[in-house]
């Protein structure tokens, strides 16, 4: 059982068609009715299979017929190496890109797509920096549904494009940014042309708090002090604070990590209205950045990003193309994990905060990292070492790497 609200005015909403509050324009929120939940332990949920669907007492929408490609159940990787060369206790790293279609996005399209079809909807939709588009277009396929996906032109990664077109959506690039393609699909959307999945259709981000309650699950419910993510649409940090909120109601915890939100520089209007002490933002005309995963000037759950880091005493700050690229080497090359750079994010930002000393030396952080690094090969081998090259004999090879 749930009620979607309006997370500005709290009126129910009835119409399960509407990308925001009919009543004042607000954001749409779930309202879990915890009741089944109340009655569990969190080592019940065990029982289950690992993934999205062990937490199905969370989810709203019925578990016998979601449509699952058994996403989530993603690996936490305790980081020594890192930790020593950052300075700091303890770092995990919630290694996202092991979900099907290797982004985070799975866990909440399996919720999405299973409420379209709950719907009877026929045709799914969204606008996408990447990520979102190539999780979409396997589930529609997976629940036999059409899928449009609107991407914004010339800036979507290499991986991420082959995925939608692979998976058979129709894919649309729009002239614009992100906040372009949005503002198109929301009125497609509108129009009934099509079902919107992107993340302010409230069901997605009840996927995404998942993540939360695996990190629990796998810290042996020894709540770590700070999660810290990449915002760029802005639902995900939204997402792990209603995780958090809904066990602590529950009294299954007693507190919540500190929130820690990274934008990158050039796409940062969370971080300057965290700067400015503000629960609202002004967005960015021209983001770019070279994590084009998080290349959004207008987070359409920008003021719910703000809540999760005000509440949890939190952080928001941005770190350079640079910081992100070195942060994205040190991972895969201290442990072996390969992240997109939208994702290494979290890691550059965490370095950053720890030489200003807002994070402090002996605090056990978790970085959640997004998605998998061969979502954009040419980024990676821009960044790196050039490649070798010999005749076939054993000589050559050993001249070449001896250069
Ligand atoms: N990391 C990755 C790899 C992403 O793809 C995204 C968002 C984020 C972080 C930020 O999450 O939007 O909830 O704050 N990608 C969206 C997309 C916008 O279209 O794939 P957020």
């Amino acid at each position: 059982m749930h009620e979607v609200k309006c997370f500005d005015c709290g009126r129910g909403i009835e119409d399960p068609f509407v990308d925001s509050c009919p009543h004042c324009g607000g954001l749409l929120t779930i309202e879990m009715d915890l009741g089944e939940a109340s009655g569990l332990r969190p080592y019940d949920l065990r029982k289950r299979p690992m993934g999205v669907w062990r937490y199905s007492p969370f989810l709203p929408v019925d578990a016998t017929k979601a449509i699952s490609l058994l996403e989530g159940g993603t690996p936490l990787y305790h980081c020594k190496n890192l930790a020593r060369q950052l300075g700091v206790k303890t770092v995990h790293v919630k290694y996202e890109g092991a979900n099907p279609t290797g982004s985070f996005k799975d866990r909440g399209m399996t919720v999405g797509v299973s409420r379209a079809l709950e719907l009877g909807c026929r045709t799914v939709g969204c606008a996408s920096t990447g990520n979102t588009s190539a999780s979409l277009a396997a589930y529609a396929a997976k629940g036999g549904l059409k899928c449009v996906v609107l991407l914004p032109s010339g800036k979507v990664a290499a991986g991420k494009l082959a995925q939608a077109m692979f998976y058979g959506a129709k894919v649309v690039m729009v002239e614009g940014s992100f906040d372009d393609a949005l503002d198109v699909v929301k009125q497609l959307s509108k129009e009934r042309e099509l079902y919107l999945l992107n993340s302010v259709n409230p069901y997605r981000p009840e996927g995404q708090k998942t993540v939360a309650f695996e990190i629990m699950d796998q810290l042996d419910f020894d709540i770590p002090d700070r999660i810290i993510l990449p915002v760029g649409n802005a639902a995900n940090i939204w997402a792990v604070y209603k995780a958090f909120k809904e066990w602590k109601a529950l009294g299954w915890i007693d507190k919540v990590p500190m929130l820690t939100g990274i934008q990158a520089e050039g796409s940062s209007p969370i971080v300057r209205a965290f700067q400015a002490g503000q629960r609202d933002f002004v967005p960015e005309a021209h983001p770019e950045t070279v994590a084009t995963a998080i290349r959004i000037g207008n987070p359409a759950s920008g003021r719910k990003a703000l809540q999760a880091i005000y509440d949890t005493k939190g952080h928001a700050a941005s770190v350079t193309d640079d910081e992100i690229i070195a942060a994205q080497k040190l991972l895969g090359r201290s442990e072996g994990v390969g992240v997109e750079p939208a994702s290494a994010a979290s890691v550059a930002g965490l370095a950053k905060l720890l030489g200003e000393g807002v994070i402090a030396r002996d605090e056990r952080v978790v970085c959640i990292c997004t998605g998998n690094v061969l979502k954009d090969p040419d980024t990676v081998m821009k960044s790196c070492e050039a490649i070798l090259h010999a005749k076939a004999t054993g000589e050559d090879v050993k001249r070449a790497i001896a250069q």
